[in-house]
């Protein structure tokens, strides 16, 4: 069974169209006017962007596979083009990408594709209903857009739950005059998995949110009834033993890590026992582009007998630091440089606070592949957080005072699973309700404050932040439990974008907010 949640019922219905109107101006008196993500506003920005006019073409279709994770373990799940991660797509800086999605998932199943990261023109964002009707299945949308600047990105769907399905694959923009010099590259994709092995990520969400799931009857009429605590669409002790964790704790993520329990932790698509495998030369130069399209799950990551060189974190470049392990939060990507040594080592995704591992395997010379539960000692070594690192000198923002600051409060308790911002549960149904209002031009500051005792990855759409302090360019970032992280970023993408925790069922609960330019 699908148990649906409210947004993703949404997503499925009519009541869509409702976002899109009340960007262009149909608010009750009083409420600010915002900019329409298909109007001329961002018509006119996304002509601004130069590009090279080359054009690259592709398909994604969504739909249900069984997936082969390796050591025998098959995942019913949905997936693009039926593997897991989709195949990678590449494009050169300034290609304009053309992805026709075509939806062929189940029932009345709407999705989109969200494109992690990369700063592009409002009306392709893929947050249905802001910034497009959502693709309802049987049909499709074609995504087409400038992708201006180089880096690691993904891409997987904004509707609901569906990130913690098979439904990502990685977005490579590169760099027609690349500074760094190395022999050969590696994607590397970590996931936690539980998909068509101990449930759905629907299911998952239901034992948190009992009142949020099954909106369908909520959102269908006034004669079905909300579904009660109760209800047979709520799940019972059994469901929440299987997949909620607790007690997972970690000292880097300041206390509790995560609250989902996943029977596999997979790089790139399969599990330890039957690794994927990286073969290359000793002596070589690696970039690893590794990415978290996890849902619930932070990873600390080390390649055993090797040190790892930080070159960029969110697709924008660092000043160079080198350390033996990172820790990388759903929604962030790490490009390291690895000169290989000669043998087999394993590349360990340490779950955060979990106990558990995923693992991939690079081999250069002879020797037996590593232990699945291999656990190198640099997973314990040295480290550094994105506030450490100081952004390479090309794309750091230029010094200024902000025009606007927004207090960005993260509340809610795990207990209640009420996770919200500034106490506002956001609803994907009312999305401009409430927005963080800003003008074109301006420099904004947010102060995320984390009122919470657990850690948030903040990820905002359609701009790369940076920082305080000269720190790193990025789109997400970790805040810890009881402390603030201030970014900035220049107001220059106009339209409405998300701001969000890139947990998937923290933001499907409702810590999520708009932030959008006024007209
Ligand atoms: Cu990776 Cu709003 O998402
Ligand atoms: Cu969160």
């Amino acid at each position: 069974m699908n148990s649906i949640n409210r947004r993703s019922v949404l997503a499925g219905l009519g009541a869509v169209g409702t976002g899109l109107l009340a960007a262009c101006g149909n608010e009750a008196p009083g409420a600010p006017s915002l900019l329409s993500p298909s109007g001329s506003q961002v018509a006119r920005a996304a002509r601004s962007r130069s590009g090279t006019g080359r054009v690259q073409s592709l398909n994604l279709t969504a739909a249900p596979a069984t997936l082969d994770l390796g050591g025998g373990v098959l995942a019913k799940s949905w997936a693009f083009g039926g593997r897991v991660p989709g195949k990678e797509i590449r494009t050169s800086a300034g290609d304009t990408l053309s992805a026709e999605l075509s939806n062929q998932l189940p029932g009345t199943t709407a999705t989109s594709i969200h494109w992690h990261g990369i700063s592009l023109r409002g009306d392709m964002d893929g947050v249905p209903p802001v910034t497009q009707p959502p693709v309802r299945a049987g049909s499709n949308f074609t995504y087409r857009f400038v992708t201006n600047a180089p880096g690691t990105y993904f891409l997987h769907p904004h509707v609901g739950v569906q990130v913690d399905r098979g439904l990502y694959a990685p977005l490579i923009v590169e760099d027609p005059r690349e500074p760094l010099s190395y022999d050969d590259e590696w994607v590397v994709v970590l996931d936690d998995w539980l998909d068509g092995v101990t449930g759905t990520p629907d299911e998952v969400f239901a034992t948190f949110r009992p009142d949020m799931s099954g909106m369908t009857m909520r959102n269908s009429g006034p004669e079905r009834a909300r579904p009660s605590r109760s209800s047979p669409a709520s799940s019972g002790d059994s469901d929440s033993t299987r997949f909620r964790l607790i007690g997972a704790t970690s000292p880097l993520l300041g206390g509790d890590a995560g609250d989902v329990n996943y029977p596999y932790h997979l790089v790139n698509g399969r599990v330890p026992a039957d690794p994927a495998v990286y073969t290359g030369k000793s002596g070589k130069r690696v970039r690893l582009r590794i990415i978290n399209a996890g849902a619930d799950t932070a990873y600390r990551v080390a390649l055993g007998g090797h040190k790892l060189t930080v070159t960029h974190t969110d697709g924008f470049p660092v000043v160079h630091r080198q350390v033996d392990t990172l820790l990388i939060a759903m929604g962030e990507r790490y490009d390291v440089l690895v000169t290989l040594g000669d043998g087999v080592f394993p590349l360990v995704a340490l779950a955060e606070g979990k106990d558990a591992t995923g693992m991939a395997v690079v081999r250069t010379g002879s020797g037996s592949t590593p232990e699945p539960t291999v656990r190198p000692a640099e997973l314990d070594g040295s480290t550094v957080t994105a506030a450490q690192l100081r952004a390479a000198e090309g794309v750091q923002l230029q010094a200024k005072d902000p025009d606007l600051v927004h207090r960005v409060k993260l509340t809610g308790s795990m207990g209640r699973y009420d996770w919200a911002i500034n106490g506002r549960e956001f609803d994907m149904a009312d999305p401009t309700a409430n927005p963080l209002l800003v003008q074109e031009g301006q420099r904004v500051r947010l102060d995320f404050v984390n009122a919470t005792n657990m850690w948030h990855p903040m990820h905002l759409h359609g701009h790369t932040y940076q920082l305080d302090d000269g720190g790193p360019r990025k789109d997400t970032t970790i805040v810890l439990p009881r402390s603030k992280v201030s970014v900035f970023f220049d107001a220059d993408n106009p339209g409405q974008w998300m701001l969000h925790c890139h947990n998937a069922y923290h933001s499907e609960a409702g810590m999520m907010a708009l932030l959008a330019y006024g007209a």
